[in-house]
C-alpha cells in the first residue's frame, strides 16, 4: 500500500522578499524572486502535504493547489507564520527576510527639497522569525507531542573563501538560530537570486553527515523535500 511521503501533514512554507516602507510609495526590499519558496511548496504539495505558502514579495506567480497568505513586511511575516506555524507539522522558512527596516514611516511622501538637509535614513533590527519560531516550538507543553516534534528548516546564503568556510559559517547558524535543518547556498561568484538553478548542502542539528543536492530550484526543492519526509518518517518519534 503506497502512500506519499507527507500524506496527512500540513507544511507551511515561506517565500519571496520582504518591503519594508519608508513612505506611501518607497521601501527598501531585496532581489529574491521567490522561485525557491514556490519551487518549496509545489514539492511539498506533490508530496501529499497540505500546504501553505506565506508569500513576501515574488517575481513568479503562487502555485495552485497551495493556500496562499500574503505579506509584505518582515513584522507581516512574522505575524503571519507564527499563526500559520500553530498547527504546522513542518515550517520552512524560504523567504528572505529583512534584518532592518526604517525606524520610522513617513506618512507622505519624502519630499526634495534643496533648502533642507539630504535625508537620513535610520534603521532598526527586525525580529529573528526562524529564532522565533523554534522557540515558540521549543516552549510548547509538554502534553503537546505533535506541536513539539515540529520540523523547522531554514536557508542560508553563505559567502566564504571555500568550502570549508562557509560550511563552518552555516554550521555556527544552524546551531544559533536553533532549527533542525539548514539549507545552505554558497553564494560565490553566480549568483543565486533569481536564478533558476542551485548547489545546495542540507546540515542537519542531529550531526548527521552534510548532504549534497544540486540542480534547478526544482529539484533541489524535491531533495529538500524528501529529506524533510525522512526526518519526520525515521528519526522523530
Ligand atoms: O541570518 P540569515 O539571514 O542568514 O538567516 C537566514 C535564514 O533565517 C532564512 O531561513 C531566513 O528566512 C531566516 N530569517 C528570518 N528572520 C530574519 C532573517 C532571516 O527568519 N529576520
Amino acid at each position: 500500500d503506497y502512500q506519499l511521503p507527507l500524506a496527512g501533514r500540513t507544511v507551511t512554507v515561506s517565500g519571496g522578499g520582504t518591503r519594508e516602507p519608508l513612505d506611501p510609495v518607497r521601501f527598501l526590499g531585496n532581489r529574491s524572486s521567490g522561485k525557491q519558496g514556490v519551487a518549496l511548496a509545489v514539492a511539498a504539495r506533490n508530496a501529499g502535504a497540505t500546504v501553505r505558502l506565506v508569500a513576501a514579495h515574488m517575481e513568479v506567480p503562487a502555485p495552485a493547489g497551495v493556500d496562499l497568505v500574503t505579506v509584505e513586511t518582515a513584522l507581516e511575516l512574522r505575524e503571519a507564520m507564527l499563526a500559520a506555524a500553530a498547527d504546522s507539522d513542518v515550517v520552512i522558512m524560504a523567504a528572505a527576510v529583512a534584518d532592518f527596516r526604517p525606524a520610522e514611516i513617513s506618512g507622505t511622501k519624502i519630499k526634495k527639497r534643496d533648502d533642507t538637509a539630504d535625508p537620513v535614513i535610520s534603521l532598526v533590527r527586525n525580529p529573528d522569525i526562524l529564532q522565533e519560531l523554534v522557540e515558540v516550538r521549543d516552549h510548547a507543553p509538554e502534553n503537546q507531542a505533535s506541536r513539539r516534534s515540529q520540523l523547522i528548516v531554514g536557508f542560508a546564503a553563505e559567502t566564504g573563501d571555500g568550502q570549508g568556510d562557509v560550511l563552518t559559517y552555516a554550521e555556527a547558524k544552524l546551531k544559533r538560530k536553533g532549527c533542525d535543518l539548514m539549507v545552505v547556498n554558497h553564494v560565490g561568484t553566480d549568483k543565486v537570486f533569481g536564478q533558476d538553478s542551485n548547489s545546495v548542502v542540507i546540515l542537519a542539528r542531529s550531526g548527521a553527515e552534510p548532504q549534497l543536492a544540486a540542480g534547478t530550484k526544482t529539484e533541489v526543492s524535491a531533495a529538500v523535500i524528501t529529506r524533510v519526509g525522512y526526518e519526520l518518517n525515521h528519526v522523530s518519534p
